[in-house]
């Protein structure tokens, strides 16, 4: 039996995964392109056709909504800016109520905050980690607004059953995409499964411009909210004959020509990259299991393509006899990216123990046209927390970069971990 890493044997691998790196020159001579042309940006909050941003913003909202089969694409400088955005468009405002995840990117929640609702807190599904339909059935209120289902992980959350719930209860749904570009359902893209969806055009997302962020909408009523949210609506209701004010109180969301050109080629390459994330999954999940029965890889549903943002596995503590976070430690040891956990349920933040968001006095939880009785105590997301504290391992080694010998890297040593397992 090899002594372990962590017990002072060599590592399975000294050197580092490789880094995920997805621009090339084609990125590069998209951004000559734009310096030459000396038009960094082109938008103008005003009523014209400069409202809707220059000719590369225009071009990716274009190329977005043709591969991604949607009616309309609304470029922003973020996912954040295009949640928050949705969330507008949707008019939720102070009194609401605001269904979402608490095992996400904290933004996904704050969405509500920012427009003076109430974020509630649905319990998860141990298998791909997204909110339940029955959970959120449970917490549906006469303040409820809106849902935001997230695609966790890059894998769809259950969104025929919760566009049901939506459709009984005259609510609108958001689908926080940004994990998950390229993934499907029964055929049809992530992001485009509810009344708006939100990708992300992050530096660690499957493609990327830097920073920003695409909103996915087949309703022409929403797109104009979120295009005038985008750009100070306040200022081009007027001239454009808006008669309904509510949310048109706007932000400065607009991404450059710059982020718009990288992204557009970015896109090209969605397919080619995301092919090989799968490849890899797919080569970890027929290994894992054969060589540690106390590990399950992700569940990918029936009529589901996986977007493998990460590669969720869980631990069964029982079997392997020893916690998660010890092999976890030991795995890191011989070479191996692999954390614990990924975020801390969001309800367990300060802002919501604390109920402290807007000024001092606890606005939006305390405002007197609230009516609900919002819970955060710990406990209210059994299997979230079960996951977060006990079960889910995460790594990224699953991407384009990595070679079929890095992948066999992280099986050797998951393999010479367990065959120690009982010396850990
Ligand atoms: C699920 C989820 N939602 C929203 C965001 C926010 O994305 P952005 O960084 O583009 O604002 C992220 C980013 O990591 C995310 O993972």
């Amino acid at each position: 039996m090899e002594n372990l890493a962590i017990k002072g044997g060599s590592p399975v691998r000294k050197e580092p995964f490789p880094k995920y790196v997805t621009i090339g020159e084609e990125e590069k001579k998209a951004v000559i392109e734009v310096l030459d042309s000396t038009v960094l940006s082109k938008f103008l909050a005003k009523w014209s056709p400069d409202f809707f941003g220059g000719p590369k913003v225009q071009a990716l909202e274009q190329d977005w909504a043709k591969y991604f089969k949607t009616k309309n694409a609304i470029s922003v400088n973020s996912a954040t800016s295009g949640l928050y955005a949705a969330v507008g468009a949707a008019g939720v405002g102070p009194g609401d109520e605001v269904i979402v995840s608490p095992y996400t990117m904290s933004a996904s929640a704050t969405a509500a905050l920012i427009y003076g609702a109430i974020p509630v807190f649905a319990d998860i599904d141990p298998e791909i980690f997204c909110i339940t339909p029955e959970s959120i059935r449970k917490l549906i209120t006469p303040s409820t607004k809106a849902i935001i289902t997230v695609d966790i992980f890059g894998h769809p959350a259950d969104m025929k059953e919760t566009m049901e719930i939506a459709d009984e209860h005259d609510l609108i749904v958001i689908e926080d995409a940004a994990q998950a570009p390229g993934a499907t359902l029964n055929g049809k893209y992530a992001g485009t499964l509810a009344h708006m969806g939100v990708f992300s055009l992050n530096y660690h997302k499957t493609i990327h411009c830097g920073e920003g962020g695409v909103i996915a909408t087949d309703d022409d009523v929403l797109a104009e909210r979120l295009q005038m949210i985008r750009n100070h609506a306040e200022g081009a209701v007027k001239p454009r004959g808006v008669k309904d004010l509510v949310n048109m109180v706007g932000w400065n969301y607009r991404m450059t020509e710059i982020e718009a050109a990288i992204a557009s080629v970015q896109l090209k390459k969605l397919a080619g990259l995301l092919k090989k994330r799968i490849d890899a999954a797919d080569f970890l999940s027929k290994s894992l299991p054969g060589i540690a029965p106390f590990l399950t890889p992700p569940k990918v549903r029936k009529g589901v393509r996986h977007g493998y943002y990460v590669y969720p596995i869980r631990y069964d503590k029982k079997k392997a006899g020893v916690p998660r976070e010890k092999f976890v430690e030991a795995l890191n040891a011989e070479g191996i990216p692999m954390t614990n956990g990924y975020t801390e349920p969001i309800y367990l933040e300060p802002l919501y123990q604390q109920r402290i968001a807007f000024g001092k006095d606890g606005f939006p939880f305390t405002y007197p046209g609230y009516h609900g009785k919002v819970d955060y105590n710990p406990g209210i997301c059994p299997v979230c927390e079960q996951m977060y504290y006990r079960e889910l391992m995460l790594t990224d080694v699953c991407h384009a970069n990595v070679s079929h010998k890095d992948l066999k890297d992280v099986v050797t040593a998951v393999e010479k971990v367990t065959d120690s397992i009982g010396r850990l």
